[in-house]
């Protein structure tokens, strides 16, 4: 590895002639200022993100999947704020504040659910499916001018693309897909609305939203942090690319041991789960890692066929490597033709220094008895992928180690470390390397929503 290579305007193309999908975009200069540390820390910060990001962005509510069903709803926190998105009729998505108008109750509790009408508890007003009022109980004893106000819930904007819920409290939005341009056709080619969240975890860590947010942004500390990753995949060339509206993504090679390490030549037992995974031997398998790579995409191209998964949309890359897009401001989505891992970093109601780390795993559903989940998926024993139920959100408080394998709980461990050093008195702002643009990006985007 000689990193005198390296030239930062180019970056990393770590797939040969890439086209298509695989293209990468054009370097953008970001600059080299670091950023105060007061964004990680202050109130005044965090209010400010909910005056001027929070409540003016587009947010991914939930999959398109969650709601399926005429009267299925999904109840979206976002920091102080309560939202219900809701499939008021086939093929629309309604979009409300969870708050009742005659005093305020809230209306609707759970995390997610089905109802035919939406009732409160409170003094009985009901509410038809896409807000609107359809009843006041006892409306005689209220006079007139009392009546004559708004009594219809209080409603958000909405948009459904890419197999996600939407939600905006801007008043007047651009299209989601105008939001995410390239990234949108890119998120297409998953059709994420056929697939099925199979998985549901919230995690609560010491740390703010963005502490947690970056240390998903980069493989820069893959050797130090999880180096079992080492065998599996690289890290240091690893392909960036922004786009406009704070839009990023990484190339994450799989089955591919990292270069940092002695012997990546050579074919270790990462691979050959790896290859197992698909149905070739280990054992008779002759060649570099590199075939291995290209074996294990040959296959996936075999499965396509006989399961009629329709792969010839995806780039070879796409097949086997980690395609993974930031989408401003808290979204982070994994994508490969089996599944995609959506990593939400949601921030607190009152606590910079807390944060809720969602994730959920959307998988494509085969109806076929020899298909199986890939091994590295890592779902725990016994997991549903029938895409039948939707499955309950599980929650792990503060200081609670999650249940999200290794790599994880390694993450879990060391963020709230990291927020501990960047409140310290010390600590003059981050320094980022070229390895870690789609951070400078990502605090390039946030500066045009609050200049602080
Ligand atoms: S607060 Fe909802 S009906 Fe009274
Ligand atoms: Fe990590």
């Amino acid at each position: 590895m000689d990193a005198k290579v390296f030239d930062y305007k180019k970056g990393w193309q770590n797939i040969p002639d890439p086209e298509g999908v695989d293209r990468k975009n054009e370097y953008k200069d970001f600059g080299t200022k670091r950023v105060s540390p007061e964004r990680y820390i202050s109130h005044d910060f965090m209010n400010s993100e909910w005056e001027n990001l929070w409540t003016k962005t587009w947010l991914m509510a939930c999959s398109s999947s969650d709601i399926r069903n005429v009267g299925d709803y999904f109840n979206f926190r976002i920091g102080k704020e309560s939202i219900v998105v809701i499939r008021s009729s086939a093929g629309k998505v309604s979009a409300f504040y969870n708050v009742c108008p005659h005093r305020g109750n809230k209306l609707l509790y759970e995390d997610f659910g089905f109802v035919k009408d939406i009732g409160c508890r409170f003094h009985g007003w009901k509410f038809n499916l896409d807000g609107t009022n359809q009843s006041v109980t006892d409306s005689e004893t209220f006079r007139d001018e009392v009546l004559c106000y708004d009594l219809d819930l209080s409603s958000v904007k909405v948009e459904e693309e890419c197999g996600f819920v939407w939600v905006t409290m801007h008043e007047d939005p651009m299209p989601v897909r105008e939001y995410l341009g390239e990234v949108a056709e890119h998120l297409d080619l998953y059709d994420v609305g056929n697939m099925n969240v199979i998985r549901h975890v919230h995690s609560e860590w010491a740390a703010n939203w963005k502490t947690g947010l970056e240390a998903f942004y980069e493989t820069y500390h893959l050797s130090f942090i999880h180096p079992q990753t080492q065998g599996m995949m690289e890290d240091y060339f690893v392909q960036m690319d922004t786009w406009d509206n704070g839009m990023n993504r990484m190339i994450v090679p799989f089955i591919e041991p990292s270069k940092r390490q002695e012997g990546h030549n050579l074919i270790n037992e990462a691979t050959n789960i790896m290859l197992a995974d698909v149905g070739i031997d280990p054992n008779t398998f002759e060649g570099s890692p590199a075939e291995a790579k290209k074996a294990i995409q040959q296959k996936k191209r075999e499965f396509s066929e006989s399961y009629n998964l329709g792969y010839e949309k995806y780039s070879d890359a796409q097949l086997t490597d980690s395609f993974v897009y930031g989408i401003f401001p808290n979204i982070q989505i994994g994508c490969h033709p089996e599944g995609v891992f959506v990593h939400k970093f949601m921030p607190h109601p009152t606590n910079p220094e807390i944060f809720t780390y969602d994730t959920s795993i959307n998988y494509r559903t085969v109806d076929n008895p020899n298909y199986h989940v890939p091994g590295w998926f890592g779902l725990p024993e016994g997991t549903d992928t029938s895409g039948q139920v939707r499955p309950d959100i599980v929650r792990y408080g503060l200081g609670v180690k999650p249940d999200l394998g290794e790599v994880l709980e390694q993450d879990s461990e060391l963020i709230p470390f990291v927020q501990e050093g960047v409140r310290s008195r010390g600590f003059r702002g981050p320094l980022w390397s070229e390895q870690e643009i789609r951070l400078r990006h990502f605090h390039h985007e946030m500066d045009k929503y609050i200049n602080q």
